[in-house]
């Protein structure tokens, strides 16, 4: 957490509630380098987080009630004993789910939440603000929580509360990444391991503008169509399929173009892995094009206005690394990799603000 986010979430807690909090937590977002709509699958992901998230800071105090409020919406909260789901999905939504799914608090709370991540850009602003309310209450109530289940509960929270069928690669990478590193998560039986970035490699992210909207039933319709094409394969999930099956199975055109893209991702997250290993920039740049390439034709996840995004990074960066969409799709955010002794002629060259996250 930023030293600036730390004291504005600490001097807007005692602005609003006249004392200073207790203690002030944080979770980072997340950016994917590659690995797109494969956590449901039971594939490979390779996220990290980012320097921004949200900030909660919270006291105890007496009865079981819990005060919230959300700086940056200007809203508020209060409730006791077990939360109701309120009529709209908001930010209500994701505390309430959590303070519910996780079963950690008690009650007798308030807390005040920020954070310094742009919603709606693909971020997973909703995982770092489920998971720093999971730290919050799991400091609060003295218990020890692993990332596992604290990522677990925070899924539950997206699926219950916000209905949303996501997968868990936002909230592992939130809950469990180390900055500076990438992650490579296996989201079949949730093992990782964290792999660092090279140190002459930037990874950058760049908006395009498009705030993600109605996205969330496209996403459950694509997580549909997988599990439609795993069970047309016959096989539990479309990370046990091969692209020879899917050639051999007659499937429709739809359904066809999902699995392929699945199978190839999660190939294409495998071979990553192994370029940020060696170090191969041209290789993961590559990789990188080929991913944003498949999510626009074959999952059909992207829109025109982050191609162009894609399509102006990609001819700046040229052969030593790569750009593509990055998240669910439908907007937000796009993530460029290339040597960090470029980043200054990136900018010069596109005009674009970047956020910096190795
Ligand atoms: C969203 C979901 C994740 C994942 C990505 C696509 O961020 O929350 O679970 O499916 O989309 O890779």
């Amino acid at each position: 957490m930023s030293a600036e986010l730390q004291s504005k979430a600490a001097k807007l807690f005692a602005d609003r509630f006249g004392t200073v909090p207790d203690a002030v937590n944080f979770a980072p977002g997340r950016v994917n380098m590659i690995g797109e709509h494969v956590d449901y699958n039971d594939g490979l992901v390779l996220p990290m987080p980012v320097r921004e998230g949200t900030a909660v800071g919270w006291s105890r105090v007496g009865g079981d009630g819990f005060e919230v409020v959300a700086a940056d919406f200007g809203e508020d909260d209060s409730f006791s004993g077990e939360p109701d789901k309120p009529g709209e999905v908001s930010w209500r939504s994701y505390v309430r789910g959590m303070i519910a799914e996780s079963e950690l608090g008690s009650g007798g709370m308030r807390m005040l939440i920020t954070g310094d991540l742009s919603r709606g850009s693909g971020l997973s602003s909703s995982a770092s603000l489920c998971i720093a309310i999971g730290r919050a209450l799991a400091q609060a109530g003295g218990v020890e929580i692993a990332p596992v289940d604290l990522a677990r509960a925070a899924q539950r929270t997206e699926h219950n509360w916000a209905g949303v069928a996501c997968g868990i690669m936002d909230q592992m990478a939130v809950a469990a990444g180390e900055p500076g590193h990438a992650m490579l998560l296996d989201c079949r039986d949730l093992t990782y391991s964290h792999r660092a970035v090279p140190e002459g490699w930037a990874v950058l992210i760049t908006d395009s503008g498009v705030t993600r909207g109605l996205v969330d039933g496209e996403y459950n319709i694509r997580r549909a169509q997988c599990e439609a094409a795993a069970a047309a394969l016959g096989v539990a999930s479309l990370r046990d399929a091969s692209l020879e099956q899917v050639a051999a199975a007659g499937l429709d055109e739809v359904t066809r173009r999902r699995a392929l893209h699945v199978i190839a991702e999660i190939e294409r997250t495998r071979d990553a892995a192994g370029a940020l290993a060696t170090g191969d920039l041209a290789e993961f740049g590559e990789i990188l094009r080929g991913g944003h390439v498949s999510l626009r034709d074959m999952f059909e996840v992207s829109v025109p206005a982050v191609d162009a995004v894609v399509t102006e990074l990609q001819a700046a960066i040229g052969a030593e690394g790569g750009a593509r969409m990055t998240g669910g799709g439908f907007g937000g955010a796009v993530v460029a990799v290339l040597a960090a002794d470029r980043v200054g002629e990136l900018k010069r060259a596109t005009g674009r603000e970047f956020l910096r996250v190795h």
